[in-house]
């Protein structure tokens, strides 16, 4: 099923005070983690935290998603998933690295919010063919996204169609596997919000033919 972009509209509205203490905070966490992380030696780069923010702020303004359940992929420190969740999603997030895991639920659980991050592969049972399939069509030589993990739906007790909204930053090369996956197992009306560095976000809504 095809997917088809959604246009919102690029705000700079000013932030709400506990958005602005909770990106502060991630903030340095996040540096203090690359800091200390060996160069080149985690797949983690963080998103523009604001501007993902707003757009998570248009979906809701604009009314736009089917329902407030949100799954962020490899969701690192689980920054777009606890924004979500103060903006009433009910969100979660699916991390590869162990590490970051912890810190996403130490992040959130700092803030008091309640995120569920948990430790494995954003891809589907059974998807793992359609994954490197996509590598070898879009001659992705190099790449982070692991492909060879279990997946996290089960811990979560709930399957790639029950999700209203999946956010996503995938490395450059990865966009195609990311929206293959999204068309394939997403539910139809779900929406997927991507990132690119360095301010863009795209919003793309999962149809019938
Ligand atoms: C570009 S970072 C984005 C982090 C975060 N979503 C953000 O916007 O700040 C991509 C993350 O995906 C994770 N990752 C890579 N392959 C994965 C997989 N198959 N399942 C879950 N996470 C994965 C990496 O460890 C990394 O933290």
């Amino acid at each position: 099923m095809p997917l088809v972009d959604i246009e919102i509209s690029n705000s700079d509205s000013i932030l709400p005070d506990e958005i602005v203490a909770f990106l502060r905070e991630a903030d340095v966490r996040v540096s203090q983690y690359l800091q200390d992380s060996p160069r080149r030696a985690t797949a983690f780069v963080p998103s523009q935290f604001k501007t993902v923010y707003h757009a998570l702020h248009a979906i809701i303004d604009g009314n736009l998603a089917s329902g407030n359940s949100l799954c962020e992929w490899g969701s690192g420190f689980g920054v777009v998933a606890s924004l979500a969740s103060m903006l009433e999603f009910i969100a979660c997030g699916i991390e590869i690295e162990q590490d970051l895991v912890d810190e996403s639920r130490r992040l959130a659980e700092d803030f008091g919010l309640p995120v569920e991050f948990v430790q494995g592969s954003f891809i589907p049972s059974g998807a793992e063919a359609c994954a490197e399939e996509a590598y070898a069509d879009n001659n992705s030589a190099y790449s982070w996204l692991i492909t060879d993990a279990d997946n996290g739906y089960e811990e979560l007790q709930l399957d790639l169609d029950e999700f209203d909204v999946v956010f996503a930053y995938p490395w450059p090369g990865e966009d195609y596997l990311i929206t293959s996956l999204f068309e394939k197992y997403a539910a139809e009306g779900a929406l997927l919000l991507t990132y690119d560095y360095p301010e863009t976000v795209y919003l793309r809504r999962k149809v019938s033919e």
